[in-house]
């Protein structure tokens, strides 16, 4: 796969249709919560100002489906841009018609930054709709993805624009491409992969495919509740996906067949409810009461990954492992996080941690930056270990 990248390339005083991926947390008033995603643009919008590009910025935010919902506006995201870009100002246009965006630019000047809406708020963008991408194309003289977090989307935005202008890749997408691939060349064993979250349906293929390819897989969040019910333990108030005992155990058995050692949850910390802080308790999971859910990994089991993490070479973290927002349950994820950037810093393993949620969980901690590589993606990140082609990096294939 060539990468086409903005070396080289002449962008004065042409349009340029910028996918980004600022879908960033919002808090409960509206606000950003983290900016690590719109800071991982800088690298090329600098770059486009530079070469004098006008520049239409097309993101989402959240998921309106199709409809426009002012709590998702771009607008939610315009003060934090600008201090992150260091510039004066942008135009958030309304939501509007591709012709309207277009008469628009006519009138910017080199340099300029314009959003278009939330393009979730479009209908055609899920539906992948071919007319709808052809207008907007006619807006712009490139189409560049810079969202290595959205590739996996068969979108409009994503996919289909690429088909109808030269299309680039964003410095930070490259960034991600060539460090991912770096890392997935040359893999040190042991391999450890640390894998949270709330849903185990979300990461079927994903764990089902990291059993074949690494030494030790931990699983934490709620997502371990189902391997804990599937060894008949109790597990009293807390989330679980009882439909999805026969993935755990079919997870189990290609785990053993290829001598993957699964860590669970041995200890867990556990209270009547999130906010019943009083009555949080460390306990072993046999000694867990009707009334109890679990929130995060109890303080032995993190013991038990500590040490195995020291014995390993390489190690990969997808989803946190306890409900990290409301401290004491944030405590497995700072303390593994701690551990895993002390080793990292010693050079003793390679480590990348990759989600907005996990990436978000170790800011809180101040952690990020003792991994070796952060990736703000996702399920694209997800798609892409387990060797699936991302419809968003289609285009490079077709050279
Ligand atoms: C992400 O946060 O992983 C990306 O922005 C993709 O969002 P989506 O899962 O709503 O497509």
């Amino acid at each position: 796969m060539k990468l086409r990248t903005l070396n080289n390339l002449d962008f004065k005083g042409k349009t340029v249709l910028l996918r980004c991926d600022l879908n960033v947390p919002l808090n409960n008033k509206g606000e950003v919560s983290d900016i690590t995603k719109i800071k991982r643009h800088k690298i090329t919008i600098d770059e486009l100002i530079d070469k004098k590009a006008k520049i239409l910025i097309i993101s989402h935010l959240g998921r309106p489906k199709g409809k426009e919902v002012e709590e998702l506006s771009l607008n939610k995201i315009s003060d934090e841009f600008v201090k992150v870009m260091n510039i004066k100002e942008i135009t958030v246009l309304p939501f509007c018609r591709p012709n309207i965006i277009k008469s628009v630019l006519k009138e910017k000047k080199e340099g300029s930054i314009t959003f278009m809406e939330n393009i979730r708020f479009y209908p055609e963008e899920e539906e992948n709709n071919q007319n709808f991408a052809k207008e907007l194309a006619a807006i712009g003289d490139y189409f560049i993805n810079d969202a290595f977090s959205v590739s996996h989307r068969k979108h409009l935005s994503t996919f289909s624009l690429s088909k109808f202008l030269p299309s680039y890749l964003g410095r930070s997408l490259e960034l991600e491409l060539t460090m991912l691939n770096k890392i997935n060349e040359n893999i040190d064993r042991p391999v450890m992969a640390i894998i949270g979250g709330s849903k185990i349906s979300t990461k079927i293929n994903l764990l089902s495919n990291l059993v074949k390819k690494v030494d030790f897989l931990v699983i934490g969040g709620a997502m371990a509740n189902t391997f804990l019910i599937e060894k008949e333990l109790n597990i009293g108030n807390s989330l679980v996906e009882k439909d999805k005992i026969d993935v755990v155990k079919n997870v189990l058995q290609k785990a053993k067949e290829n001598n993957c050692t699964v860590i669970l949850p041995k200890e867990v910390v556990v209270s009547k409810s999130l906010n019943g802080i009083e009555n949080v308790k460390n306990i072993n999971i046999s000694e867990m009461d009707n009334d109890l859910a679990i929130y995060d990994i109890g303080e032995k089991t993190i013991e038990e990954i500590c040490n195995t993490a020291v014995t390993c070479k390489t190690i990969f973290w997808n989803g946190p492992l306890g409900v990290y927002e409301v401290p004491p349950f944030d405590n497995s994820t700072n303390v593994i996080g701690r551990t895993i950037a002390i080793l990292t810093k010693g050079n003793i393993v390679t480590s990348v941690v990759g989600g907005g949620d996990t990436v978000a969980a170790l800011n809180n901690a101040e952690l990020t930056g003792g991994f070796s590589y952060v990736s703000i993606a996702g399920g694209a990140l997800v798609e892409w270990l387990e060797g699936k082609k991302l419809p968003g990096l289609q285009f490079l294939e077709n050279l």
